[in-house]
């Protein structure tokens, strides 16, 4: 079976890690957290980094941090993981959704506007499997209607965007360097990976130390076990930091190599019609975290019938996320009632992404696209049995 994706640890990262379990600095202080934390945040160009156990309890604590009035409304992107509602929902306040765009499949930014009430105090950013958002509008309504932003970037390491890029005047900035707090994850799948993880990163001194109390069960710094508010403990360990801080002088390369599997399938998959990838638009440097492809609107498949035919031949897939509106969980409790998003239904039935680890060879790259290639065009009209 070729793995969907598989991590690449070097011997810099083993010895980082063993040199934590010699000298017993294997919880939660340590040279190589504060390095990480350190590093990470001068990488994307912020001040603070506040790492953590995953990219879920970043996304918890960077809500809770606002202290937003309970019943606040926070307004995020149907199209993405679980995580980004539940942590809306943890907090008290109220998720409001956007449809996806069809081109970058990231939230679709002329939605916002006319999902912000009153009760609106903040946009919850989610960059899209490797492709940033079009920050520049939502920037100037976020400053219009004083709200906060954050960046949920886990899925975005070292992606680059074009700010204002309809002026004379654009800039580069890396995604994770906006709003008030940004997010990340270090899940083993990540081009940064700490096998579990995740970071906060903000500029604003009072939020990182009200961030690093919220993560460390809000012990206070004079009396300990004396508690004025409850916190939790998400606190990162010294040994999954040092697994991850090295790799931050190879992420350009992890990059490059991720956006040339995903070129290469492109060139091997341009001729098979019905098939499409995300549109990397001219403002946005994406790092191709996923190599998603998906099928037309009017393909008889479905990605899970796809995706059921490459499982039988070896090789390994993942679907799409499905959008919040259409969660179980939450339609039970009357959510998003009458919400409609046809292009977050549409990825979810027809995406799916194709194996994209660093250990992939060249020929491997070939069988995977011939598979592909072959149940897309040979057989459309046959609907999987299993
Ligand atoms: C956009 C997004 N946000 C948040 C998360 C949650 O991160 P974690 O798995 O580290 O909890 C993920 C995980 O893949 C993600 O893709």
């Amino acid at each position: 079976m070729i793995p969907v994706c598989e991590p690449v640890v070097t011997e810099a990262e083993i010895a980082a890690v063993t040199d934590c379990l010699r000298t017993g600095w294997i919880s939660s202080a340590g040279k190589y957290l504060d390095a990480f934390e350190q590093k990470w945040a001068a990488f994307c160009g912020r001040r603070h980094g506040i790492a953590m156990t995953n990219g879920t309890a970043t996304l918890e604590v960077a809500l809770a941090a606002l202290r937003f009035p309970p019943g606040s409304e926070v307004i995020l992107p149907t199209f993405t993981i679980i995580s980004c509602a539940s942590a809306v929902m943890f907090n008290g306040l109220k998720p409001v959704l956007v449809d996806a765009d069809p081109r970058s499949w990231c939230m679709d930014v002329r939605q916002v506007a006319e999902r912000i009430s009153p009760r609106t105090r903040a946009i919850l950013v989610v960059h899209m499997y490797g492709h940033p958002v079009d920050m520049t509008p939502l920037l100037r309504l976020a400053e219009q209607h004083g709200i906060a932003i954050i960046e949920d970037a886990a899925e975005v390491h070292g992606a680059e965007y074009l700010c204002d890029h309809d002026t004379a005047v654009p800039i580069w900035r890396r995604c994770g360097s906006f709003g008030e707090l940004s997010s990340f994850s270090f899940y083993a799948n990540k081009l940064i990976t700490t096998g579990e993880g995740g970071m906060l990163l903000t500029d604003d001194d009072a939020l990182a130390s009200r961030c690093r109390s919220l993560r460390n069960l809000c012990f206070q710094p004079q009396r300990r076990f004396f508690h004025e508010e409850l916190g939790w403990n998400c606190r990162m360990t010294n040994l999954q930091a040092a697994l991850g801080v090295s790799q931050i002088d190879r992420l350009p390369e992890i990059v490059e190599q991720k956006r040339s599997i995903v070129a290469t399938y492109r060139r091997l998959l341009a001729d098979v019609p019905g098939l499409s990838f995300q549109v990397e638009e001219p403002w946005a440097r994406s790092v191709a975290w996923v190599a998603g492809v998906l099928l037309d609107d009017d393909h008889p498949l479905d990605a899970s019938d796809v995706m059921t035919r490459m499982k039988a031949a070896g090789i390994e897939t993942r679907p799409f996320f499905l959008g919040m509106h259409e969660q179980p969980v939450f339609r039970r409790e009357g959510l998003f009632e009458g919400d409609r998003f046809p292009v977050a239904e549409r990825l979810a039935r027809k995406g799916f992404y194709l194996p994209n680890g660093l250990a992939l060879q060249p020929a491997q790259l070939e069988r995977i696209s011939e598979t592909l290639a072959g149940i897309v065009i040979a057989d459309p009209h046959r609907k999987c049995a299993a």
